[in-house]
């Protein structure tokens, strides 16, 4: 890697049912008077002409002639903030360059070609040729010993080069914090996610018995499965961002919702992190508003009943694999088990009452999810019955250990949900 941080790069994107991508427009990296980055993005000519153009993101860079520009995130779009590597795949890269301060550029240009959406990232005008090989679930032994040695970080030799080879099979441009890679099995691409040294309990099965229990209460969630290798449990989850055709792969574009929400993550910044703003703001995007604003309300009840307090806006995404969005399957539910019984407080707001995790907080805004009051009451009460009477079992039935359950007990339909 050059010491240079570089400055521009084109934006190459996947149209919908496409399995080879064009490029999109120009991205600059600057910095004004101040020394601020700004960013610019502007679409090309000839991918504006093509008949099947679409927006890289429905709202900061719609389709058009303009140069789009922001100061907001270190001067990158949201869109392309999305499509970026997050703290996990930022310390694979790092780790990679021998580096530990990137230009945001960098971290875009040096991940792999396995990132979350349709985007690509690249110094030549046309975009290079799709990538074919993947890592298989048939290696993720492998895998998992090396995210272990880069968690252990002290034993990772980074001077040799085998292991420098070792660490950019992990595939690193998925975002999110966990140790994860990308594996391919017949079935299609799969994010497997590995479990940490110090996880208080078996986050995998936990995690996976989360999604089956949001299944079971209406909610549309992501595909997965467990695999165990060496011992050790894997979660896979099946990408609802890409399809396996017979040419290759298909990308749907994708949003988090953070990016949804014009919003960032610092803190002091997160007065727009909110599902009710959330659901307004889908409700302008969406296909089938109808459909997406229910169904984000069943994610926020589905979280305060489990305590997933981890629900910020990037464990939230709209995808696109036609022209048009939608929200889509829900993903990283974990539930965090907690002392306090009188009120717990989600990531985002969820109603009148801000963040509280309460029944009547959660209903107070049941209009901008388009529900009655009584189909919005309906969709509450029957779910905190349904997580109250079958947590345990479907996290048993998951394989989570009876002394894990026990852990994770309290965090189910805390006392404080239920509260007037
Ligand atoms: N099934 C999936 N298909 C496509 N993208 C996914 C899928 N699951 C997660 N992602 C993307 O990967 C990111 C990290 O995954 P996540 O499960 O949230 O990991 P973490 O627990 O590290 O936060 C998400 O924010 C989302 O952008
Ligand atoms: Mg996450």
């Amino acid at each position: 890697m050059t010491s240079k941080p570089n400055t521009e790069c084109y934006v190459y994107i996947m149209l919908p049912g496409e399995t080879e991508s064009v490029t999109a427009g120009r991205f600059e990296l600057t910095k004004d008077r101040r020394g601020d980055a700004v960013g610019r993005f502007v679409y090309g000519k000839s991918y504006l002409a093509r008949a099947n153009a679409v927006a890289i993101d429905p709202i900061e860079l719609k389709l058009s002639g303009n140069t789009y520009e922001t100061t907001r995130l270190h001067g990158l779009f949201g869109a392309l903030r999305d499509a970026g590597p997050d703290h996990w795949g930022r310390r694979v890269i790092e780790k990679h360059a021998g580096v530990v301060q990137l230009g945001e550029l960098d971290y875009l240009l040096n991940s792999a070609d396995d990132r979350a959406g349709a985007l690509g990232f690249g110094l030549g005008q046309t975009p290079p040729a799709p990538r074919r090989k993947f890592n298989k679930t048939l290696e993720l032994a492998k895998l998992q010993e090396i995210a272990e040695a880069l968690m252990r970080q002290e034993d990772l030799k980074t001077e040799e080069a085998a292991q420098v080879q070792d660490l950019m099979l992990l595939g690193t441009s998925m975002g999110g914090a966990r140790p994860k890679a990308v594996v391919e099995d017949d079935e299609g691409l799969w994010v497997a996610k590995f479990n940490r040294p110090n996880d208080p309990w078996n986050n995998t099965r936990v995690e996976r018995a989360m999604l089956e229990l949001a299944k079971s209460c209406g909610v549309s969630v992501a595909t997965s499965r467990i695999e165990t290798v060496a011992d050790k449990d894997v979660l896979l989850v099946k990408r609802f961002d890409r399809e396996k055709t017979g040419k290759g792969y298909t990308k749907s574009r994708m949003i988090s919702g953070l990016t949804l929400l014009h919003a960032d993550e610092a803190v002091g910044a997160r007065d727009r992190w909110s599902y009710v703003l959330m659901s307004e703001e889908l409700r302008r995007v969406a296909r089938d508003p109808k459909k997406d604003a229910p169904e984000l309300f069943r994610r926020m009840a589905f979280n305060a009943l489990i305590s997933n307090i981890d629900d910020h806006p990037r464990n939230h995404a709209l995808i696109a694999k036609e022209r048009e969005w939608k929200l889509s399957p829900a993903y990283d539910l974990t539930p965090a088990p907690q002392i306090a019984q009188d009120r717990r407080d989600l990531a985002m707001a969820v109603g009148d009452q801000g963040r509280f995790a309460n029944a009547k907080n959660v209903l107070s805004q049941h209009t901008r999810f388009l529900l009655e009051e009584a189909q919005a009451k309906a969709i509450v009460f029957d779910m905190a019955d349904k997580v109250r009477a079958t947590w345990y079992e479907v996290v048993r039935g998951q394989g989570v250990t009876e002394k894990d359950a026990e852990t994770i007990k309290s965090a189910f339909v805390y006392e404080g949900f239920l509260r007037e």
